[in-house]
């Protein structure tokens, strides 16, 4: 039996550029949902979903409190590992590499674009402290509204920032009949990539 691989042999960023676009075709919600890995400097390690707002030549984009369990595992260990599993596409891509912080100015301008009353939830949640009652939240939530109503718009705390993880490696991943499933793993070298398939 001969086949042919499905999974282009170059250029990884364009490949998840056109899995990406056929996900948010096919995807019944967040198509650009993703689980973020980080780890503890002693190696623990932590996973939740986040969602992808950018994604270029720079890397992969997504915006968090820094104050949160993942900021602080982000804080002592700049790594990061992404995965997104697209159940409509029977497709995954996993994305590895160092993370930095986004500028100011670009999480001004994203925190900025979001719909007052998101700006208002995120500005008034202190994002994995316990919360002894949801309507402390809710008073919260409430202040801050009131108080920039008038605004129409909420400062970006401090620690309400974006993190971009550079890939290193990224591997997809695609269904083939009979589980004989295919696998391709990009490394940078650097300037370019190589790449070389791997048992499924
Ligand atoms: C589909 C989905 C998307 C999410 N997107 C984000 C996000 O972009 N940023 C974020 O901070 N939390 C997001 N969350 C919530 C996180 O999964 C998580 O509960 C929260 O960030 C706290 O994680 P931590 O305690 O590990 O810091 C999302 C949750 C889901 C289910």
């Amino acid at each position: 039996m001969v086949e042919t691989d499905t999974i282009p042999t170059e250029n990884p960023l364009a490949i998840f550029d056109d899995w990406f676009a056929e996900a948010q075709d096919c995807e019944p919600n967040d198509p650009n949902a993703m689980c973020l890995a980080t780890a503890t400097p002693q190696g623990c390690p932590s996973a939740r979903m986040v969602l992808l707002k950018g994604h270029d030549e720079r890397g992969f984009v997504f915006y968090t409190n820094a104050k949160s369990r993942k900021g602080g595992e982000i804080r002592a260990n700049m790594q990061a590992a992404l995965l997104f599993h697209w159940k409509s596409l029977r497709r995954q891509i996993r994305i590895e590499g160092p993370l930095e912080e986004v500028s100011s100015a670009e999480a001004d301008a994203y925190f900025h674009s979001r719909p007052f009353k998101s700006q208002v939830g995120s500005a008034a949640s202190d994002q994995s402290s316990p919360l002894p009652d949801r309507q402390v939240y809710l008073d919260q939530v409430e202040l801050l509204r009131e108080r920039y109503e008038d605004a129409g718009e909420v400062p970006r705390p401090p620690h309400w920032t974006g993190f971009r993880c550079q890939p290193r490696a990224i591997e997809f991943w695609t269904d083939r009949p009979n589980r004989l499933h295919e696998r391709r793993r990009f490394i940078s070298d650097g300037g370019g990539w190589t790449s070389s398939l791997l048992y499924p």
